[in-house]
């Protein structure tokens, strides 16, 4: 939502840039508009009509209500405020596509969207078309001035299209999971089906090794170069102790090992709601996993496929992640630990960009101090709080999880704390204390995290439940 502290903005240099040659500051923001604007129409090429509507569980939103939300956030926050005598076509749009923006007025029901058969599909396509037209028409007449009220705004709809980019991916995945007949969104660049064991390039899968932090006053937070969101500031120092982190997130193999050693059936290993939830939903293991003739398969965005060992395990929840790190002797990484860790890595990695539409293995590189996926493939599970961090307006109680960012915007540079919710591929990496002696490793989880950190003994356990409840 749009907060009452301003967001941190990556504005487009008033001047000239080598690449940019030529192009005013409008028609660089314009042009970064339609990127991301075409790039929504682009990931919904392939679906028909029918899939535009479905809405699978309260969590997931109609492909429909994504492309005319995303469109009510210009419409509302930019064209009504700045274009002078502006009217909606269909002032009702601003209930029935209204979010959680509370002091944009009224919204309708999210658990109902799917029940919503008008505007149809291509009502909605019109709508977004005829907003864009109209923001083609505001920035091309804006003077400088305007363009400084303008772009904080622009902006922070870039990263909200994004956002509902990443949103729409998933709950398609679980809108076409729901489907016997498994459609496939996209085939992408998939990697060809091999047995486990072996990645899919063909190379052995390696052992994750653990990077080592010492204790450090580190800073903490936005470091004020391009956009952040209001609770990724400010920017503070904090007192961390040593630990070592994963160099990578647990693989589909490593979290095989738990279920054989019969992780969902020991209760020792769960905390008490995730061992009640395990028991009422009958999980066995991860979102989408299947067990076929004895093998186990997985439904992706490109269709059904044995599971590949050496990929990220995705779809665990906290529990689940919680529940691997128990067993494998280690702890899930604080989200101060996680941050401090990545903030020495490159923004590189598995994104939207590449249409693989799946995580991939970490590649098969030696020791030393590379941690690798930071940054795309998944999201990743911390054992922290959201309340945690130092101010929001998204902060919850739910763990909080760590972004390896699916969207290489160049400007996003800081990893994204995001609820719990029907998030994409989540995973998680293991930590260990420096204080404790050997651990083992980590796993991830169940509706969609990606990263945590294992941990050792008891102090391990005694942090968690205390920082869980
Ligand atoms: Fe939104």
């Amino acid at each position: 939502m749009i907060s009452a502290a301003a967001p941190v903005i990556d504005k487009v240099p008033a001047g000239r840039s080598h690449s940019d040659a030529g192009s005013t500051r409008a028609e660089r923001l314009l042009a970064r508009f339609h990127q991301a604007r075409n790039f929504t129409n682009a990931l919904c090429a392939n679906l028909e009509p029918e899939d535009f509507v479905v809405q699978s569980m309260p969590d997931v939103s109609p492909t429909k209500w994504h492309l005319a939300h995303t469109t009510w956030f210009f419409e509302t926050f930019i064209l009504k405020k700045f274009v002078s005598g502006y009217h909606a076509e269909v002032p009702e749009y601003a209930y029935l596509f209204n979010s959680y923006y509370n002091a944009a007025g009224d919204m309708h029901r999210r658990d109902l969207r799917g029940l919503i058969s008008r505007p149809t599909v291509k009502e909605a396509k019109r709508y977004r078309s005829s907003i864009d037209a109209h923001m083609d028409n505001l920035l091309s007449d804006a003077d400088e001035n305007l363009i400084d009220e303008i772009e904080p705004i622009l902006i922070l709809g870039f990263h909200h299209e994004q956002q509902h980019q990443e949103l729409l991916i998933t709950d398609i995945k679980h809108v076409f999971a729901q489907n016997p007949l498994c459609p496939v969104f996209r085939e992408g660049r998939a990697r060809p089906l091999v047995a486990p064991k072996i990645s899919t390039d063909g190379s052995v899968i390696r052992p994750y090794h653990f990077v080592h932090f010492d204790e450090a006053t580190v800073q903490i937070g936005h470091d004020g170069n391009g956009f952040a969101y209001d609770n990724e500031s400010p920017r503070h120092r904090a007192l961390l102790s040593a630990f070592s982190l994963a160099s990578r997130p647990v693989t589909n193999g490593e979290y095989l090992q738990f279920i054989e050693d019969g992780g969902y059936a020991r209760a020792e290993l769960w905390l008490s709601l995730g061992w009640m939830t395990v028991n009422e939903q009958h999980w066995q293991a991860p979102l989408y996993w299947v067990k076929r003739d004895g093998a186990w398969w997985n439904f992706t965005l490109s269709g059904f496929r044995p599971v590949d060992e050496s990929e990220p395990v995705t779809h665990v929840s906290y529990f689940e992640a919680d529940a691997y790190a128990n067993w494998a002797g280690a702890r899930l990484p604080t989200e101060l630990e996680w941050e401090r860790a990545a903030s020495d890595c490159p923004v590189e990695g598995n994104f939207v960009e590449n249409e693989a539409f799946h995580p991939r293995p970490a590649p098969a590189s030696g020791q030393g101090r590379d941690l690798h996926q930071m940054f795309g493939d998944v999201w990743e599970w911390t054992n922290t709080t959201e309340s945690s961090c130092a101010t929001s307006t998204s902060c919850g109680v739910a763990p909080a999880l760590r972004r390896a960012l699916i969207f290489a915007e160049p400007t996003a540079t800081f990893s994204r704390l995001r609820n719990a919710g029907n998030s994409p591929e989540f995973g998680w990496r293991a930590i260990r204390n420096n204080s404790v002696g050997r651990n083992r490793r980590a796993r991830s989880e169940r509706k969609s995290h990606d990263d945590c950190e294992l941990h050792n003994g008891s102090a391990a356990r005694s942090w968690r439940t205390t920082g869980k409840f």
